[in-house]
This record gives C-alpha cells, structure tokens and sequence, in this order.
C-alpha cells in the first residue's frame, strides 16, 4: 500500500523507461551510429506500456532466463507473478548483424527513433512449447500463436531507454499509471475496480461493472486499444460507445475512463493473470473476470481464466480478482441475472453470440434493448453502415 492509500506496484515500483526530454538530443544524435531494428505496432505498443511503466517490474524486453521462467512457470526469474513473455523477435538474418552487448536503434516504419535497446542476450526460442504453454494450443488458427509462428526465429533481450512514443490516439483517454493514481488519489478512492475490454459495451457488461461499484470507491473502464484480430470492433467505434454509455448511465464522479495501450494476446487464463497485473500497477486494488475472458473460438473453458488465479499465490498477485458468472437478461425476471441468480430456463435467457450481434449490426437490424442500450446500438449501426456507403 503507497501514501496515498493506492495498491503498490507490482514488484514495488512503477519502472519508466521513457527517458528525460533533457536527454533526447544526445540519444537521437547516439542511435544514428548504431543498428537500426524497424519493429512493427505490437512490438510499439510493448514499447509504450514499458516506457509508462505499465509492464512493471519490467524495463525491456525479456531476456532467456525471464522467458523460460514465464512460458515454464508463470513467473519472472526472481519469483514474481507473470504469465506472458514480452519479446523482441527478429529474422536470423537480422541477428546476424547485432552482436550481444551492443545497443540497437528500434524505429518505426518511417525509419523514427522510438528506443535504443541493449542487446544483452539473443537467443532461440521453442514456438510451439510457447504456444501450448501459453496459449494451450499449437493451433496456427489461434490469433496469438499466429503470431508467434510467424515472428522471426531470435528473440532480443534487454533493458529500453524510450525515446518517443507511438502517435497518441486518444490522447485524453491515454493516462499513464502515474497519471491514472493522481486522478484515484485526487477522487479519494483507495479500493478501484478495473474493467478490462476489447469488445463493444453491452448490457451484461455493464451489470458486472455495476456489480463490482457497489463494493468499491470506483470504476476504471479500461478498454484496450492496441492491436486487435481483424473481426474485432475497431478502437474508436468501441470509444464511442463507452461515452454515450457513460453520459447516459453511470454517475460521473464514481468511473474513470482510460485506454490501455498493449496488443491483445486472446491468451485466455494467462491473459487474465497479465491483465489484472497490468491494472495493479495502474493503481487498480480489483480486477473483473468474467465469463471466457479474453478468450476466443473455443480454446477455454467458460471459467479457465478464473481457475487460473488458485494457482498464484493471492498475496504476491496483489490485485483481488472479482468473478462474475456468465451473465444475461432474462424475460422472466425482467433484469439482468446469473445461474446465480435466476432460477428460469435457458429459453428465457437474452443471449447473444458476438458474431450474431455483428451480422445483425451489418444487416441495419438493433439488437434487443435487453442486450445492448438503444445509444450503443446506434452507434454501432452508424460505425457498420459507413463502409457500406463508402463503397
Ligand atoms: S475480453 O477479451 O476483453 O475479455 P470482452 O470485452 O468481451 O472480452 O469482456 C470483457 C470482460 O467482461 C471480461 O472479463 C469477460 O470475461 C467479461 N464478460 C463478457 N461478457 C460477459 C457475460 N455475458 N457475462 C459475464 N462476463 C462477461
């Protein structure tokens, strides 16, 4: 617990990598002597949580004994909780040419210094242990694995000084965790849920949110926005949801809204474990998982990603997790229930797969005002239509 009454950071404090503007002249002017590592939006967006802090006890990508300890044991080589690998991939081409010790300039695509890297290991990698471990299929189909199986085959290690960050997309919603404890702080609120999403808002979510406030000082609604699989809702649409949402249903001064910048890994159960550990050093003391969180297709079973927290020892997580049952509207008890709640068949129940919400989106059709508010509905209809009219 910090001064102000706020969850420690995990490991004890927050580690920012971005560096001091006073320092930036001198490494632009460094890296122009060095190798240059173009990295793509996933590996920016890595760049980003480590720059801010949000991959703490992190400072760089993951060197082989952190790997291994992570995909093997769900925990970093010094004993802490982690559950996903934060890598720096490479072709055997290009690690040909960065020799262990050395720095490396990361830029993006137009060739912009983001961070320079020092090379402290580089090394080869198991795809598929990583993927039945982390993952717990070897499936190409599963987005996350699809990833790993077609990154290069040298994974870099080592600490990041930042030097820029990627072009800030909702740049009044994008608090850092030392921006996102000040607003806590400044509200008072010690006990803070956190809501993680990359799905657009419908009721169910926000009946477990609702849920979950009446036990706490507060809510941060903290969807995600970095990368996401190509059938997924985009970011801005998602945003827009949450505000009318917000404006018309929820008490201001009892829920924050912020991004979170990091890439979906659709990891399950170990993304659970990141997600809750992300939001701890946000300042977050709880942490929502509901049904399948960050799931996809039919890799886990409905509650893994709840089962996956008795594996980890309560106090050295930190975070309180706080689950909630599968939930849905149900006709005969006019409101939104649970199996715990709702003694009625299923054929009462209101429950709507994504995909079906989207084809009925894409065919002008709203969804029942029991699934989603009439003012998300809209904008999602609104967001479907334009491609069709643009074309
Ligand atoms: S996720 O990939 O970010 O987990 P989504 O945005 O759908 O996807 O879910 C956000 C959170 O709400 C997750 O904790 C998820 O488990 C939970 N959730 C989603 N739908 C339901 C539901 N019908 N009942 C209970 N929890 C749900």
């Amino acid at each position: 617990m910090m001064a102000n009454g706020l969850i420690t950071p995990h490991g004890g404090e927050l580690q920012i990598t971005l560096i001091k503007e006073s320092e930036r002249a001198a490494l632009v002017e460094h890296a122009q002597g060095l190798v240059q590592l173009e990295i793509g939006s996933r590996q920016l967006a890595d760049l980003e949580m480590l720059a801010i802090g949000a991959y703490s006890p992190l400072r760089g990508f993951m060197t082989r004994a952190d790997y291994l300890s992570v995909v093997n044991t769900m925990h970093l080589s010094n004993g802490l909780p982690w559950s996903i690998p934060i890598t720096l991939a490479v072709t055997n081409e290009q690690a040909a040419e960065i020799q262990e010790g050395s720095e490396v300039a990361l830029v993006n695509a137009e060739g912009v210094l983001q961070a320079i890297l020092l090379v402290q290991e580089k090394f080869g990698y198991d795809k598929t242990l990583e993927a039945r471990q982390v993952y717990r299929t070897e499936d190409e189909a599963h987005p996350g694995v699809h990833v790993v199986y077609q990154q290069g085959d040298v994974l870099l290690g080592g600490p990041v000084r930042v030097v820029a960050l990627q072009p800030q997309t909702f740049e009044q919603y994008r608090y850092t965790p030392q921006q996102a404890r000040a607003q806590f702080a400044s509200r008072g609120w010690q006990k803070i849920v956190a809501f993680q999403t990359r799905n657009p808002v419908h009721r169910a979510h926000e009946y477990i949110q609702k849920c979950a406030m009446e036990t706490v000082d507060g809510l941060y609604l903290h969807p995600l926005v970095g990368n996401t699989k190509g059938d997924d809702i985009p970011a801005d649409v998602r945003m827009r949801c949450y505000e009318v949402l917000l404006e018309n249903y929820y008490p201001q001064e009892r829920v924050l809204l912020g991004v979170l910048p990091a890439a979906m890994r659709y990891a399950g159960p170990r993304e659970a474990i990141f997600h809750a550990l992300l939001r701890k050093n946000y300042g977050c003391s709880h942490f929502i998982v509901g049904r399948d969180h960050a799931g996809v297709g039919n890799y886990y079973g409905t509650y893994d990603a709840q089962h996956i927290f008795a594996e980890f020892d309560a106090a050295a997580l930190g975070i309180t997790p706080m689950f909630f049952d599968h939930t849905f509207y149900c006709k005969v008890c006019d409101a939104m229930a649970s199996r715990k709640t709702c003694p009625h068949g299923s054929d009462k129940h209101i429950i709507l797969s994504g995909t079906k919400v989207r084809q009925m989106l894409q065919a002008g059709e709203v969804p029942p005002r029991e699934f989603s508010r009439p003012e998300v509905a809209s904008v999602l209809i609104d967001a479907m239509r334009q491609p069709v009219s643009q074309a």
